[in-house]
């Protein structure tokens, strides 16, 4: 049992957000042309998961405690985006249209100072798309 060993955790959260997809220095017929009616404001509940890769502790047995990343995804991402207007109330998408490949990279950068061990955030913004950022 001495050997060194890694496992992936995954921990889900979600969060109901709204948006708006347009680049700004875009005229609204080309946003309308590109984002066809995403461009008018709606929302998602998004669910996100969050991968990290560790060794196991071979004393606790865990990769990370999973309360603690349930409160680092908390504070970094969920308490800055649920029930927010992402192009308004979010400093990051005032000049980058919130995509959900957006979305995930900036979910990234909040959450890498925290959890050094991270190699993925998906998140599902409706049953049918799917974005996935490793960095
Ligand atoms: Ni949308």
């Amino acid at each position: 049992m001495s050997k060194k060993r890694y496992a992936y955790i995954v921990r889900k959260e979600t969060f109901a957000t709204a948006h708006r997809l347009c680049v700004n220095e875009w005229s609204d017929e080309k946003n309308l042309e590109v984002y066809s009616k995403c461009t008018n404001n709606h929302g998602h509940n998004y669910k996100l998961y969050v991968t990290i890769k560790s060794e196991v502790d071979p004393v606790s047995g865990m990769v990370m405690n999973f309360s603690e990343v349930k409160r680092i995804i908390r504070e970094n991402v969920v308490n800055k985006l649920d029930h927010k207007l992402m192009n308004d109330d979010v400093e990051e998408f005032k000049n980058m249209c919130p995509t959900t490949e957006n979305v995930a990279y900036v979910i990234w950068e909040w959450l890498k100072p925290d959890i050094p061990d991270l190699v993925e955030v998906k998140i599902e913004e409706t049953e049918n798309n799917t974005v996935i950022y490793r960095g």
